[in-house]
């Protein structure tokens, strides 16, 4: 990533299109990248990442995959058709999953595949959740046993919160991308995310690319806050 502005990804979640891509356009020429969850996905589909895609920067297309190895294949490479330039699968689906999602990308978009990224352990599942899930490990353990897995099937990196960058970049080495969300600049309000991290510290403890919604979304000029933080990490 040689452009500080590749290392800002703007989370564009909502269920308004028209919002979408004014805001997609507002911010397309200053940060590297957008990134489409499965709020805007399931209300608009493959057409709006398209869309987005069209507009500039690289889109990471956060669709979280999660199936039998055939149809993540499928889905993988319809996912690489619309011009992402990086989606997900989740991690815990398994080797041959992710050797397939890797394998889908290809076949989509021959020319120039997406990167993959996995989700290792969910944010919002701790200690409690993985043992009623039959999980009995702590999540720090779990996400750096995933996270080799996903190395291990060739994909691209994570994404993770930036605590657990540090273990994850000693674990993986200096070529796993690492994305983070959770990150909020001193400036803006927490929201409903608890463990934050601001840009610049996230960027010390490893991230490659930080996910940043609300704080800049929400601001009153979106392009000024997204210039404040590419002026905090460069
Ligand atoms: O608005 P905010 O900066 O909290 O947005 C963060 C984005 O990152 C959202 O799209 C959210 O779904 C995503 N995310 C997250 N925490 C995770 C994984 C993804 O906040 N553990």
């Amino acid at each position: 990533m040689d452009h500080t502005r590749d290392k800002l990804c703007v989370a564009l979640d909502g269920s308004d299109r028209v919002w979408i891509v004014s805001t997609a356009r507002t911010l397309a020429p200053h940060v590297g990248w957008l990134k489409l969850g499965l709020e805007a996905f399931t209300a608009f589909g493959p057409e709006l990442v398209r869309e987005v895609a069209g507009l500039g920067p690289r889109v990471f297309f956060d669709i979280k995959l999660h199936d039998i190895p055939n149809t993540v294949r499928r889905a993988a490479a319809n996912c690489a058709a619309t011009g992402a330039a990086m989606f997900n699968v989740h991690a815990s689906g398994g080797r041959a999953m992710l050797d397939a999602a890797r394998a889908g990308a290809a076949e989509g978009s021959p020319s120039n595949p997406p990167m993959v990224l996995a989700v290792t352990v969910l944010t919002s599942l701790d200690r409690e959740a993985l043992a009623e899930l039959g999980l009995g490990r702590t999540p720090d353990e779990l996400v750096l046993r995933w996270a080799l897995l996903a190395r291990e099937a060739g994909l691209d990196g994570v994404v993770a919160s930036a605590h657990e960058a540090p273990a994850v970049r000693r674990e993986c080495g200096p070529d796993f991308l690492i994305v983070t969300p959770g990150i909020r600049p001193n400036w803006s309000s927490r929201g409903d995310q608890r463990r934050v991290m601001t840009p610049a510290d996230a960027v010390k403890a490893g991230a490659d690319i930080l996910v940043v919604g609300r704080p800049i979304t929400g601001a009153e000029a979106p392009e000024e806050a997204a210039a404040r933080i590419l002026d905090e990490i460069g």
